[in-house]
């Protein structure tokens, strides 16, 4: 099966469950700001980690899709923040107005406060389901990567002032998007019962795909335009932001994804796992995809 054949099939029970997931959000206002992007995306990090526990031959996927949508809570809390007049001002998020072009933006800060805060809640609450040890293994991954990407988007409004060295551009990127991508896979691991060897493992793959994620969007800011990508393009140029293909330029640039991806499919192979062949895809997609 491939990346496309695999997302058609999950792609809706995790739309239908982050739908479900803010039902008990009593304030209708905020319900709606929080619910304004989601399930808009590519929704790539749930599914990453569902080809995860795929891989480790986990055959009940469907059952795991409650635990890995926090993923996508918590990306879609720094995508708010991230587009807030503070940060990089964006209008277009997932093709539509960002959350505080669409309310205001003292709604979009509370929003982002509250789908971070929801992750943790449908994580580490009682009564769904999981082991007490699993839903702590969860939620100390999850808080790490959430930690690290506020750390990246710290380093990233330093890097507008200065021009990085391209170590520290790594370093940012591990942060920014390395971190979550990391801890995507480890949800994987973790649901699948893997130990804590495997665990990290996983880890580490994830923190290499986030950076081909990563090398790929900053070469897409390049060639893509606002309305292909759905986002605000064009505040990485007009900010003078240090980037992959600004550092070493557009052929560099893709010279190292090659090097990443090669990495990331060396390492999937190597780890001899039962079902790999939608890991393989995604790992190859994020750096090769159109949008
Ligand atoms: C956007 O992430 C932010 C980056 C890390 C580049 P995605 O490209 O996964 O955005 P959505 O979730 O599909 O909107
Ligand atoms: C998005 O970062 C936010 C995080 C990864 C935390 P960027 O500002 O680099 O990405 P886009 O272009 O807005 O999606
Ligand atoms: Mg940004
Ligand atoms: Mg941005």
């Amino acid at each position: 099966m491939n990346f496309q054949e695999f997302s058609d099939i999950h792609r809706p029970l995790l739309e239908d469950t982050l739908r479900h997931q803010l039902e008990p959000v009593t304030v209708p206002t905020l319900q709606k700001a929080m619910g304004h992007l989601l399930g808009l995306g590519k929704l790539f990090r749930p599914l990453m980690a569902l080809s995860v526990a795929r891989a480790c031959g986990h055959d009940a996927l469907g059952s795991l899709v409650p635990w890995v949508t926090p993923l996508e809570l918590i990306h879609t809390f720094t995508l708010i923040h991230d587009d807030l007049p503070c940060m990089d001002d964006a209008s277009l998020r997932r093709g539509v107005s960002t959350v505080h072009r669409e309310f205001d933006e003292a709604l979009a800060v509370l929003a982002g406060d509250a789908l971070a805060n929801y992750a943790y809640l449908q994580i580490a609450r009682h009564d769904n389901g999981l082991p007490v040890a699993m839903r702590l293994a969860l939620v100390e991954s999850a808080a790490r990567a959430t930690h690290m990407v506020v750390e990246g988007q710290v380093l990233d409004l330093e890097g507008e002032r200065r021009s990085l060295g391209l170590d520290e551009l790594i370093e940012l990127h591990r942060r920014k998007t390395g971190a979550l991508f990391s801890t995507t896979c480890e949800f994987g691991a973790i649901l699948s019962g893997c130990d804590d060897d495997r665990i990290r493992l996983f880890g580490e793959l994830g923190s290499e795909i986030g950076l081909a994620f990563q090398i790929r969007d900053d070469l897409l800011s390049l060639t893509s335009t606002d309305g292909e990508m759905g986002k605000t393009l064009a505040t990485d140029i007009e900010k003078n932001k240090s980037t992959f293909p600004r550092l070493l330029g557009v052929d560099g640039a893709e010279r190292h994804l090659d090097k990443v991806l090669a990495w990331v499919d060396e390492r999937i192979r190597s780890m001899t796992l039962e079902q790999p062949d939608v890991l393989l895809d995604i790992a190859q997609n994020s750096g090769r995809r159109r949008t």
